[in-house]
């Protein structure tokens, strides 16, 4: 499980990319097929994650809501809504410096968590 879940962020991660240069370049009708795509990819990340914390859950119990595990899914889920808040402000026209920021600074803390910390 831990494979389809590293497999599912890594390509959403490379789907982003796709996306956001799909619309740069005026490319709307694959960019929106590509955030489709991209947004069943979110899907696999939560089952797969989903998956994983329960199993965490199950062995830890109550004690789960102090455990670096529940950190982790924050990050995770962060790195989600940073995605999403990105390709917003791309179709909005407007800068998408922060977002980009923000992206970055919230992958780095899910990978630190997910590689370092556990
Ligand atoms: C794009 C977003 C995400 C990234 C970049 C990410 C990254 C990672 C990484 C690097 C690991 C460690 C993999 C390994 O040990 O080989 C991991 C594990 C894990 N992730 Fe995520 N994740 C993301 C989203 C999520 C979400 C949304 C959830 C929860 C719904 C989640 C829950 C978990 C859990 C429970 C583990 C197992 C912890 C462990 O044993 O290392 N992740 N993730």
């Amino acid at each position: 499980m831990i494979h389809a879940h590293v497999t599912s962020w890594f390509i959403a991660i490379i789907l982003l990319f796709v996306c956001f240069s799909l619309h740069k370049n005026g490319k709307e009708k694959q960019a929106k097929m590509t955030k489709m795509i991209l947004r069943l990819f979110y899907i696999l990340i939560l089952a797969t994650g989903g998956h994983l914390f329960g199993l965490y859950a199950s062995a830890l119990g109550s004690g789960i809501l102090s455990s670096a595990v529940f950190w982790k899914v924050l990050a995770g889920l962060w790195v989600i809504v940073s995605m999403e808040f990105l390709l917003a402000k791309q179709a909005k026209g407007k800068s998408t410096e922060i977002a980009w920021i923000q992206f970055v600074v919230s992958l780095l803390v899910a990978l630190f968590f997910g590689y370092i910390v556990l």
